[in-house]
């Protein structure tokens, strides 16, 4: 039987996250329909999943407490784009707000992608996604999704954390701070009834 948190000094956690600081992840964004519901959000935790070309998957982690998370499990479908290095405006749209409480396609044209997903005109690319096997790890669902289209709109740089992080004006900083430690909260307890739940903490 493990620990439930592993006893692991604050040493050794700070020596593990200077590990997470020597990358730095591009900001995707998610959108995903259900119907006429639509929504998106900000995630750095996708990643390309198949080096065969004509087969091209990605994996992306979905927390469960956010309104994108039902809109996938709905539809079983998502679009993905890397948006523009200077496009803070987007992350605060997308990342900064959730769609329990707003509407974040109100003013925005219904653009669509092949597969009925919320087309990001402004974005630098796109890729629609279906999905193929979810894992539930607790806090988040791991979606493994075939990628059955997609293209670059623009070329340019994109956004990543280290950019959000170097250009993002001092009130978004301050609310992306509060939100992911609010964050951090549910999903460690998420994570821990998880491990409790299989016998495993
Ligand atoms: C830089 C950044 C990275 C994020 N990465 C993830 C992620 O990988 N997975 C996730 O579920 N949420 C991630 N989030 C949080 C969501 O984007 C955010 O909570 C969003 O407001 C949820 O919106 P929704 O409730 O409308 O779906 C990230 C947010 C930011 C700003």
């Amino acid at each position: 039987m493990r620990s439930e948190v592993h006893a692991q000094s604050p040493a050794a956690i700070n020596a593990i996250n200077d590990v997470f600081h020597l990358y730095d992840p591009p900001l995707w964004l998610v959108t995903a329909h259900d119907g006429t519901r639509r929504g998106g959000l900000i995630a750095t935790a996708a990643t390309r999943a198949s080096i065969v070309r004509e087969i091209p998957r990605m994996l992306v982690a979905v927390a469960k407490h956010h309104h994108t998370w039902g809109l996938i499990e709905a539809s079983g479908t998502f679009a993905l784009h890397l948006i523009a290095a200077d496009d803070i405006a987007s992350v605060r749209r997308f990342g900064l707000a959730s769609g329990h409480q707003v509407d974040k396609f109100a003013d925005l044209p219904p653009r669509e992608t092949p597969a009925g997903s919320p087309l990001i005109e402004g974005a630098m690319s796109w890729m629609d996604c279906r999905v193929e096997a979810r894992m539930d790890i607790g806090d988040r669902t791991t979606y493994l999704a075939e990628v059955t289209a997609g293209a670059v709109l623009r070329r340019g740089p994109i956004l990543t954390v280290a950019g959000l992080l170097r250009d993002a004006p001092a009130a978004d900083r301050t609310e992306l701070k509060r939100l992911y430690a609010h964050d951090q909260e549910t999903d460690r307890a998420a994570i821990l009834a998880w491990r409790r739940s299989r016998g495993d903490a």
